[in-house]
């Protein structure tokens, strides 16, 4: 079942807040945190929240390990090369422990989660004093406070469908952007993927939560709110809102600001969001529509619920409803079963959309899912060279896909210095693409017009002008 973590549960974890509080309000020097979120923008944005905590029970921030007091780990399991590189960095900390007996080591999230990976972590890494997974992050005051006053391990990662806690502190890593959780879980079970069963399962914040968040985020000036999901397009049954209404009602706020969304999976993906996003005066030309493969076959392999013609529909309405649309995908390579034949309809698919970008991953098999189950008699070294050449195909189509730019006025938030050429100011447009202009330091914050000149495969560069197309 899910619940809301009750005000009281909250309470409890204030005081916990107070306890680590006054416990380090009597050492010599303020106790330093080093927090690292691996994986995806919901980890980073969890990180916030256990910063946000962090800075409540006294301690300041180091980028640095080597003079921390306490290190945090936020995991990601979503392929093997993120879970290989935690435990790396776990394993180098093991010299810090033996000089240093009261550093605090911390490791949660999504890798944790899963019970052979927990057990692996007590057993082979004694230097961890914490294991806490998804579903617990809110009491992770409690926690601390239990390893400093009695210097006891703690091990806590309860099954449960998911909880949603309101009301933590945060603290952002961004004055201009922030990214706002509106849902949490997923239902859907592509047969590659952990994130069901690290997550749990789907469920949204109440309408009145997001909006009042967001209503105050514009209130204090940030300009691009990217709201966060692992299918945002199936955002509120349970409040009878959908993601389309979601957004027309934070477009209704006043301010200059963006709104930014991931990830909208294509099954639940409608002409009404597109139309929304085409009809709003703040919503991002962006859509992130991850299609993992062009194959019909292995779509269905992978439990997709949604076919290549489907797809192409949805791009073709898009790029007919929304000007110019930014559109970006993510794509599995080597998928069990999958042939060449199959990958060269993937290829074929990118030729046809004409990504500006493409996240492409090489299959990496998840333990408990059902795809590590199935024949994958492919090579590794096969499914790299056909990674190289999926690579190859998007660099080139990436090369050009800004010349469409060229000679529009966009609207671009100044944001700092640019990197294409000496002298030049950067920021993004409505579509999320990387703008160099001859603006000036004072302009940061500002939003500007800016005609565009030229293009690259990762940014565009051009002019300070009056008026917008
Ligand atoms: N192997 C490779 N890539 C994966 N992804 C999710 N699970 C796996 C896996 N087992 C990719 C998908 C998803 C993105 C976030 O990560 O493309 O959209
Ligand atoms: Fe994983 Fe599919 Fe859910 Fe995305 S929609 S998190 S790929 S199961």
């Amino acid at each position: 079942m899910i619940t809301e973590v009750s005000e009281k549960e909250l309470m409890l974890q204030r005081e916990y807040i107070a306890k680590v509080k006054e416990i380090n309000s009597k050492l010599s020097e303020i106790p330093l945190a080093h927090v690292h979120s691996f994986g995806c923008q919901q980890n980073v944005s969890d990180g916030e929240k256990i910063k946000g905590m962090l800075a409540l029970m006294g301690y300041g921030f180091t980028r640095e390990t080597e003079n921390a007091d306490l290190i945090l780990f936020n995991t990601c399991a979503v392929r093997e090369n993120a879970e290989d590189r935690v435990f790396g960095n776990v394993g180098a900390l093991k010299k810090l422990k033996e000089n240093n007996r009261n550093l605090i080591i911390a490791v949660g999230g999504c890798m944790v989660q899963q019970e052979h990976i927990a057990a692996k972590m007590r057993k082979s890494f004694p230097q961890v004093d914490i294991i806490f997974g998804t579903h617990v992050m809110h009491n992770l005051p409690q926690m601390i406070y239990e390893k400093l006053a009695d210097r006891k391990r703690t091990l806590s990662i309860p099954e449960c469908d998911g909880v949603i806690a309101e009301g933590l502190p945060v603290i952002r890593e961004s004055k201009v952007k922030a990214s706002v959780p509106i849902m949490y879980g997923c239902n859907n079970f592509c047969t590659y993927c952990i994130v069901p069963f690290v997550r749990g399962r789907e469920r949204s914040r109440k309408p009145e939560d997001v909006f009042a968040e967001v209503e105050g985020l514009v209130k204090d000036n940030y300009k691009e709110i990217l709201l966060l999901g692992q299918n945002v397009n199936s955002y509120g049954k349970e409040y009878g809102v959908s993601f389309s209404e979601l957004l027309r009602r934070l477009d209704s706020i006043e301010g200059d600001f963006k709104i930014s969304f991931m990830t909208s999976h294509p099954k639940d993906c409608t002409e009404e969001l597109i139309d929304t996003i085409a009809d709003s005066r703040h919503i991002s030309y962006h859509l992130h529509l991850p299609v993992q493969s062009g194959s019909d076959r292995i779509l269905k392999e992978m439990n997709r619920h949604y076919n290549r013609e489907r797809y192409l529909k949805l791009v073709e309405y898009a790029k007919k409803r929304i000007p110019d649309v930014a559109l970006t995908t993510d794509i599995i390579v080597g998928f069990p079963g999958e042939t060449y034949e199959d990958f060269k309809e993937t290829v074929e698919l990118m030729k046809t959309v004409q990504y500006d970008s493409a996240y492409t991953f090489i299959y990496s098999r998840r333990e408990g899912t059902k795809a590590a189950a199935m024949p994958d008699p492919v090579t590794d070294e096969e499914k790299g060279v056909w990674f190289r050449e999926l690579l190859e195909v998007q660099n080139a189509i990436g090369e050009k896909a800004y010349e469409r730019f060229i000679g529009k006025t966009v609207r671009v938030l100044c944001e700092g210095i640019g990197r294409t050429a000496d002298g030049l100011m950067t920021g993004h447009s409505r579509h999320g693409v990387i703008v160099d202009f001859n603006g000036t330091m004072d302009m940061i914050g500002q939003y500007v017009n800016v005609k565009i000149t030229k293009s690259c495969p990762w940014a565009v560069v051009g002019e300070l002008v009056g008026d917008t197309d």
